[in-house]
């Protein structure tokens, strides 16, 4: 069994021995620890505490378990989770404990244990919603102090450089202002419970084959325009306690030993206080250390523990200095004040999964996407009488996400994974909810009947026999490994038989990211659900009944085929590797991104290329027209502009502003969006202020970003592919701080 395995295996196990409780309290506030004055700055409070700490005392800090390994070493009460490092009470710093939360609190495999899963991450990203993001981070973060985490692992932003990357359902999709800003709310939520939330994978992380040894290859004013990017205003915006840096190689030295990532980028350019964490196994040595990285993380997984003995003989022989260490320490402890860690102790208890998932189901309301819809066969009339549902385990729930992030609620099934996919928990996780109840309790009159699309011919006759059908259809994903762009298994064949048999076929997608959809011009809508999570199920019924309007639009271009993609052929695919974590599983190799920033539909517009549908797109039942744009140009672009729905339904809009062209420069870029629910017949005007550095170039040799000044080329339509209106404005030169 490979490590994962054993990760897996031995968790299980453990699970049955856990004591569902709480982290250890910190003690109470007394006189003579000023550190307790919260007045006084993080830095301060820090400080103080590092006083009191011995070299070898603050040493104990940079380095930490998973609890499951940790045998009979592990003290009463401390849950079976990511990770876990000893505080220090007498001082009143708390032990971390640390949940993985990409999509809710991560139950590490325990069918026992509830906790509320949100829907996948680019379902967050299609609701292009700020606050969306910010609700779902604070749930789970108010999950995470009920179930007594004082850490999550949340804030994943790598780009959706390739959509058969196995990990982009934990992602935000192939753009750097929408991923950064959405992820940033997100941490914003989680650490409104005075918890610390991480951003990760710090950086290039952008596909799982050979992750432990992949080496990205990027230009440096392309990262910084584009992976970086994202990172940039991630952390601006939502100030997270904690960087978690990645498993792979960029320019040639790991990321978690990475000088440039984590010294020259974020601490000297970005001016990042909090502490660097590693991903778990991703340390190879001490110069970790003195490249940036602060805290080792899921130390058994690593050869040695680098940040124990190995760094104590560092310092003994000077090769890392004392100061280095108290800088690691510091950083540590600030972001534990700064978040409220130390301050709000966190106790478990209150869980109400029931009211959380409201939130979750509210999330995905926003985030399907009405990709086609023929002669307006949705929404649904209450009045068709024989309904056939057909496929996607729709009578069971919703399909998940595997790996580190997978929440498991109470009442989930599970079926077989494929062949080959790394042992991460039990399977393919349904999440409670079936789309077969919800469509059934919004049709009352109707016969619903369910075919599980096994024998597609007696799907095709069920569906030749019913007024109208909606197939379900699933593409899983996990951690671990890469995915083919398409459903799984036979569901193409299914669809085409289905839709071949009644073209009043309703195609609800439920996959990690695009598909390729051969059946495409047979069906007569087509919805993109995403993993659904909480409440997805009632999410679905909501929109194909018309209660609610769907309103997602793309996070990602929908590539047509895989010839499209930067890199047709998957880097490290000729291995066949499933990614485990051992750096000896898979040869290194490079993976030249030589497209640069000119990530998805960039890179659509540069070729020209149609996609199968383009970023940002999706359908309403209403319809919306765009007038009267006015641009106005000066240190940065605005553009103002009327939205008129023109139906006679409600309906939610989310009108997004594109950079055409600068004056030395060509490339599409979103610079801002809104989105607003109109009534029927309502006009709204729109202003859309371009954030400057949305304009800028970085400029390699200037170390900064420069506006060049001049004229600026803009767009506003529905989708990167449609400029409904365009204009142009006088932009003046500017150059801003890195
Ligand atoms: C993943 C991280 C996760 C960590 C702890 C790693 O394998 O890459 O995202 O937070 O495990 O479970």
């Amino acid at each position: 069994m490979n490590i994962l395995g054993l990760k897996m295996g031995v968790c299980a196990a453990a699970l049955l021995l856990a004591a569902p409780g709480m982290a250890p309290a910190a003690g109470k506030p007394a006189a003579g620890r000023p550190w307790m004055n919260a007045k006084l700055s993080p830095d301060a409070r820090a400080d103080l505490v590092l006083a009191k700490l011995s070299l070898d005392e603050q040493i104990a800090l940079l380095h930490g378990s998973m609890p499951m390994f940790m045998g009979g070493k592990k003290p009463a009460g401390v849950q079976i989770s990511a990770g876990y490092f000893p505080g220090v009470p007498e001082l009143n710093i708390p032990d971390l404990t640390e949940s993985d939360a990409s999509l809710g609190v991560a139950n590490a495999g325990r069918k026992d244990d509830d906790a509320t899963p949100l829907p996948s991450g680019l379902a967050l990203a299609a609701t292009w919603d700020p606050k969306t993001a910010f609700a779902s981070g604070a749930m789970i973060g108010k999950e995470a102090r009920q179930k007594g985490f004082n850490t999550l692992l949340a804030g994943g932003v790598n780009l959706l450089r390739d959509p058969r990357n196995g990990r982009n359902f934990e992602y935000l999709g192939e753009d750097p202002l929408l991923a950064g800003t959405l992820a940033g709310h997100t941490i914003k939520g989680v650490q409104s419970n005075h918890i610390v939330s991480t951003v990760k994978h710090f950086a290039l992380n952008d596909q799982e084959t050979g992750r432990m040894v992949l080496d990205g290859q990027i230009d440096e004013a392309a990262f910084r325009e584009s992976d970086l990017l994202a990172f940039e205003i991630a952390i601006e915006t939502g100030h997270p306690g904690s960087v978690m840096c990645a498993y792979n190689r960029v320019g040639g030295t790991y990321a978690c030993e990475n000088p440039f990532l984590l010294t020259d980028v974020l601490r000297k350019d970005w001016h990042y206080p909090g502490w660097v964490m590693s991903d778990w196994g991703a340390v190879h040595g001490v110069a970790a250390a003195k490249a940036g990285l602060d805290q080792e993380s899921g130390q058994q997984l690593d050869k040695q523990v680098f940040f124990d003995a190995p760094l104590k003989a560092a310092v003994a022989s000077g090769e890392v200095s004392k100061t280095r260490i108290h800088e690691m320490a510091h950083r540590y402890l600030r972001s534990l004040f700064a978040a409220g860690v130390v301050d709000h102790p966190v106790t478990a208890g209150g869980l109400d999964t029931a009211a959380d998932a409201l939130v979750a189901g509210r999330a995905e309301e926003q985030a399907i996407v009405l990709l086609k819809n023929d002669a307006n066969l949705l929404p649904l009339m209450k009045t068709a009488r024989k309904i056939a549902v057909i496929g996607g385990h729709a009578d069971v729930g919703v399909i998940s996400g595997g790996g580190s992030s997978q929440v498991i609620p109470t009442g989930s099934a599970s079926f077989p994974k494929p062949k080959g996919a790394p042992q991460w928990g039990g399977g393919q996780i349904y999440t409670p909810g079936a789309p077969l109840k919800a469509i059934a309790a919004r049709a009352p009159g109707a016969q619903v009947s369910f075919n599980d699309g096994a024998d597609p011919a007696a799907a095709a006759a069920l569906a030749e026999a019913s007024d109208v059908v909606v197939v379900f259809a699933t593409q899983w994903s996990t951690e671990g490994m890469d995915i083919a762009m398409k459903l799984d298994g036979d569901q193409d064949r299914l669809i085409a038989a289905v839709t071949a048999a009644n073209p009043k076929t309703v195609v609800v997608l439920e996959t990690a990211g695009p598909v390729t959809m051969p059946w495409r011009d047979k069906a007569g809508a087509i919805l993109e659900a995403w993993f659904p999570g909480a409440r997805g199920a009632d999410a679905i019924g909501k929109v194909l009944f018309g209660e609610v309007d769907p309103q997602g639009r793309l996070p990602v271009s929908f590539p047509a085929s895989e010839a499209q993609l930067a890199r047709p052929v998957l880097p490290g695919s000729d291995q066949n590797i499933v990614e485990t974590l051992t750096p000896s599983a898979s040869k290194p190799f490079d993976v030249k991104y030589t497209e640069g920033s000119d990530v998805g539909y960039r890179g659509y517009a540069k070729s020209g290329d149609k996609p199968l549908y383009p970023f940002g797109y999706g359908l309403s039942y209403t319809v919306f027209r765009y007038s009267g744009l006015k641009v106005t140009g000066g240190k940065t672009l605005t553009a103002r502009f009327t939205v008129t729905n023109v139906s006679n339904v409600a309906g939610t809009d989310t009108p997004q502003v594109y950079l055409t062209a600068g004056p030395k420069r060509t490339q599409q870029r979103l610079i801002g969006w809104s989105k607003l629910a109109l009534k029927p017949g309502e006009a709204r005007v729109v202003t859309v202020t371009a954030p400057a550095r949305m304009l800028a170039n970085w400029d390699s040799a200037g170390h900064g970003w420069k506006v060049d000044g001049g004229s600026y080329k803009l767009a506003v339509g529905p989708d990167a592919a449609t400029a409904a209106l365009k204009g142009s404005a006088t932009v003046v030169a500017a150059k801003l701080k890195p």
